[in-house]
């Protein structure tokens, strides 16, 4: 077994705490940052760390005054790591959850699952994230990630314990003045999303499955004909030949590239899905290769290739926790890549296996792991993991494929730190309102844990739900990171259009909304991608002090400027709690124009939607997919605070593409300042290397009694409004 060096960490940078027998080390590793050990000896011999982007040495010691600390226990054959908490200490994270937001007083397990019709008390989803944020009453916060990949509970009943099996391992405690502050520090040590191509930002439509390409090209024709924005029609399993990943149907699907060409025609993007069960059946190509390149994993022998069944029948599965397997795999996105494919969507990777007696592998299976992740190993030890090896060698296949484009990967199982590699949704949700309402926590959770590019099935997985759930449910999902809509094979259609008039309108409404707020939503994904930042945020991220906002689930924060306060179920009478006015200034509601004249928040299905006094949010008109239209003029919403002020910012790029990494984008602060009755708005600052468009702003300005003003100019000029 590869052990990390023993010469690592100088003992002098140690911090050596006695508990029991064993030494307790602690040792810093960045700013706030302290990793903790159970002992020398479990220090020394460590799993790498799968969590963290890069490794991390000791810096030097813990702090004296390093305010969480961390104590080793045991408890029968599992190590635990307790942190106690303060009265008034909201808990959060612990990545794709069931139930509420704050999770004070639940307790999950750390076990990739297939998880098809999860309720309120499942213990473990599709994703693992061994992290707890931990807010105290004062918004001060820390961080805590059990830095371990074996199945952990993470009990939050009484402060928070780990209870994890295998060897001990590091515990990382993050402190900061705020929870932005742990977020940001969680991405500096996980890493962070690169940014996606412009259209993966557009809503998506999929469903189990469109079938066959004529049936694709209808639902395109169908959304550009009722105007109803969308950038992106999905291919699930049913495309394939029999289940043969890496095939296609040769009756349904006889020429993916000339539906992929269609698509494109009218402006839609396609993804389309891979598993990592391959058919064991001599004669097909990625079997007979697979098989004489020994990449399959084995069972507990360590020599016999295992078997599961999954949708073609008997499986075998590939052993990604293997480079030269990964290599392999990426390989085979190239022909595949090449019928035109934009992004590519990894399921059933926890993975999933039908007929075992734990739905997955058995946890004796063996793995031929790089010496790199800690050598081979069993099972338990690289279950969690698998679908983070999967879709790290998917995303490198699709890179080398197309190195011009950014990848999209969607991926139901993932790791902490996976973010890095593919997007996830929560998986096989149901058509019912404690889905519906459950969509926003487990979103927020998950950006809370790293993994800001998410959401929900909206219409729900299973089952087939009505128009009424169905519209409140694409209200709020629209404007989730994520937004797709997906449902399973028996179940009636689930387009926008497909309730009925009524229903059809508020979809509209919705992605309307989507679409204006595209420039503030782009430049989210630019924010997340530098600093970790969730995009969809807990509404107490608008004020970490107000206790009142702790618990609140029913509403979030897209970004820090703008409120969505979601229409749940229509029962249910609640008042969502806002937060506070700032100096005498109240967050401001705001709507938008409806197709059909009037305001959108007349639609009582819509959310409510409210801006933060100081702000400025860029939008733009309805486009039916991202970039129809060049964005002119862009529309600067202004909600001044009681200085008078106002400040915000939009990021631009070409879409897609890697030149923005080489300075090809422009990022734009726009300020506004009341000046006696007027008001001057003007661009204050300016980066990048991407020539300013020429182009017209328009600017409401909200005003304290309720209506708006308008003023009109040029992008880099100065506008002066008249206010009353
Ligand atoms: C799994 C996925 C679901 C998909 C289905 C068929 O249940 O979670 O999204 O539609 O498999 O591929």
């Amino acid at each position: 077994m590869l052990m990390v060096k023993k010469t690592v960490v100088p003992l002098s940078a140690m911090f050596l705490v006695s508990v029991g027998c064993a030494q307790q080390v602690s040792e810093s590793i960045g700013e706030s940052m302290v990793r903790y050990h159970a002992s020398t000896e479990a220090r020394d011999e460590r799993f790498p760390s799968m969590a963290l982007e890069t490794p991390r040495a000791s810096v030097g010691d813990a702090p004296d005054d390093f305010p969480v600390v961390v104590s080793f226990g045991r408890d029968g054959d599992r190590w635990t790591a307790s942190v106690k908490i303060d009265e008034g200490t909201s808990l959060y994270g612990t990545g794709q959850v069931a139930g509420p937001l704050r999770r004070n007083g639940r307790v999950v397990e750390t076990w990739n699952t297939d998880a098809y019709g999860y309720q309120d008390d499942a213990a473990s989803l599709y994703t693992s994230h061994p992290w707890v944020l931990a807010v105290r009453a004062d918004g001060s916060a820390f961080g805590v990630l059990a830095d371990t990949t074996y199945r952990c509970e993470v009990d939050l009943r009484e402060g928070i314990v780990f209870r994890a099996e295998g060897r001990e391992q590091p515990v990382i405690v993050i402190e900061g003045e705020s929870p932005q502050e742990v977020c940001r520090k969680l991405g500096e040590l996980t890493g962070t999303i690169t940014m996606p191509p412009k259209w993966a930002i557009g809503y998506h439509q999929c469903r189990y499955s469109y079938d066959p390409d004529d049936r694709v090209r209808e639902i395109a024709r169908e959304f550009r004909e009722r105007k109803i924005p969308a950038d992106v029609i999905w291919m699930d399993i049913d495309y394939m030949d029999g289940y043969r990943c890496f095939t296609f149907d040769p009756v349904d699907f006889p020429s993916p590239s000339a539906l992929n060409a269609d698509l494109l025609d009218m402006g839609f993007h396609n993804v389309w899905m891979i598993d990592p069960g391959i058919k064991l059946e001599v004669g097909y190509s990625v079997y007979d290769e697979g098989t004489k390149l020994d990449v399959w994993t084995k069972k507990g022998d360590k020599t016999t290739t295992f078997e599961g069944e999954v949708w073609p029948g008997v499986c075998v599965f590939p052993d990604y926790t293997n480079a030269d397997v990964r290599t392999w795999w990426s390989g085979l996105y190239e022909e595949f890549m090449g019928h035109g494919i934009s992004g590519v969507w990894n399921d059933m990777n926890e993975p999933a296996v039908f007929n075992t007696p734990t739905k997955t592998m058995p946890e004796s299976n063996w793995h031929n792991a790089d010496e790199a992740l800690g050598g081979p190993g069993d099972h338990a030890r690289f279950h969690n993991v698998y679908g983070m090896l999967m879709v790290k060698a998917s995303r490198e296949g699709v890179m080398e494929t197309n190195p011009g484009k950014r990848p999209f990967v969607l991926s139901r199982a993932n790791f902490i730190g996976g973010h890095r590699y593919a997007a996830t949704w929560t998986g096989d949700n149901s058509a019912n309102w404690y889905h519906v309402d459950v969509s926003i926590p487990m979103t927020l959770n998950l950006g809370l844990s790293g993994q800001p590019f998410a959401g929900p099935d909206i219409g729900g997985f299973a089952g087939n739900g009505d128009g009424e759930m169905f519209a409140r449910w694409m209200g709020f999902g629209a404007l989730m990171p994520f937004s797709r809509g997906h449902t399973a094979k028996g179940n009636i259609d689930k387009e926008p259009w497909a309730f009925g008039a009524e229903v059809e309108a508020t979809s509209r409404r919705a992605l309307e909304r989507r679409y204006r707020l595209i420039p503030y939503i782009y430049t989210l994904f630019r924010e997340s991608s530098l600093t970790g930042m969730p995009i969809a945020r807990p509404t107490f991220f608008a004020d970490p002090t107000d206790a009142a906002l702790r618990s609140e689930d029913d509403s979030f924060l897209l970004g820090s400027d703008l409120l969505v306060v979601a229409q749940l179920q229509p029962a249910r009478d609640r008042v969502s709690v806002l937060p506070r006015a700032v100096g005498g200034v109240a967050w401001r509601e705001l709507d938008f124009p409806s197709f059909d004249g009037g305001r959108d928040s007349k639609d009582p299905d819509q959310p409510r939607l409210y801006i933060r006094p100081g702000s400025v949010i860029p939008s733009g008109a309805v486009m039916q997919y991202v970039d129809e239209n060049p964005l002119d003029p862009v529309t600067l919403i202004v909600h001044l605070d009681s200085q008078g002020r106002a400040s915000g910012q939009m990021y631009e790029d070409a879409g897609d593409g890697w030149g923005y990494l080489e300075g090809e984008y422009l990022h734009s602060t726009y300020t506004a300042a009341r000046e006696g009755k007027l008001v001057r708005v003007r661009l204050s600052a300016s980066e990048g290397d991407m020539p300013r468009p020429e182009r017209g702003v328009r600017v409401r300005l909200l005003l304290p009694d309720g209506r708006e003003a308008t003023g009109f100019g040029r992008d880099g000029e100065e506008i002066l409004i008249p206010t009353p």
